[in-house]
């Protein structure tokens, strides 16, 4: 599966998504990295992979649709079959993303739908929640709302600080996108309608990965 990756950060998750290529754990081809940062971690990580990149400065276009039409033509120049978010912290407008819907994934750091945006950590702790996680799911216009694939879930231990839920989830969060975009690539997972279809059945509520990274569904089979 062809895969063209957006991010705007340090690119952990992009790292790992390239270990587990080189490893062949999962049967894709990352094609392009395209940030809107032009000094983005992933953008090294991707230029010592050997990688394409691309960056778009949003200061440069005239409104946030000229943008977002920016990066869906820069990412169709590598006919993705898949695009993947992975720390991109824009917003994609409604008209740039309709040819695009059921071909584009996001990775949150919540069990979605709660603390959709930023801060998640920060939230959960004042919440007094017990388990924080991350939630990978299909970009629709409304932030972090599009339907959801699946899921992962940490405890969040009495006296964790959000810098620490960060780090203990991080390598979850990675395992968590790698496992999805396998099922994606595998054709197990697809979009339908607005709706998430797991081995052709509509999926009623995210699938969730455990400790031994094994897939479970809401029913706990
Ligand atoms: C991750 O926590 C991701 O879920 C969030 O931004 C962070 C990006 O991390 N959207 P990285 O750039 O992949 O290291």
């Amino acid at each position: 599966m062809r895969i063209v990756v957006l991010a705007s950060g340090r690119g952990s998750n992009l790292a790992a998504l390239l270990a587990a290529q080189a490893a062949g754990q999962v049967p894709v081809s990352i094609c392009a990295v395209i940030s809107d940062k032009s000094d983005a971690g992933a953008l090294a990580i991707a230029r010592d992979a050997g990688i394409a990149v691309r960056v778009l400065n949003p200061a440069e276009f005239s409104d946030r649709a000229r943008f977002d039409h920016a990066v869906f033509s820069a990412a169709a120049e590598f006919a993705p079959e898949l695009i993947v978010c992975a720390g991109f912290m824009r917003v994609l407008g409604a008209a740039a993303l309709a040819p695009w819907l059921g071909r584009i994934i996001n990775i949150h750091p919540s069990l979605l739908p709660k603390y959709p945006g930023l801060h998640t950590h920060r939230r959960a702790l004042k919440a007094g929640d017990r388990q924080q996680g991350a939630s990978v799911h299909f970009v629709s216009a409304e932030v972090d709302g599009g339907p959801l694939i699946a899921q992962v879930a940490i405890d969040i231990h009495t006296g964790d600080t959000a810098a620490q839920l960060a780090e203990r989830l991080l390598p979850r969060e990675h395992a968590l996108l790698i496992a999805s975009i396998g099922l994606l690539a595998n054709g197990r997972i697809r979009y339908h309608k607005g709706a998430v279809l797991h081995e052709g059945k509509l999926l009623e509520s995210p699938l969730q990965l455990g400790d031994d990274n094994a897939w479970r569904t809401a029913h706990g089979d």
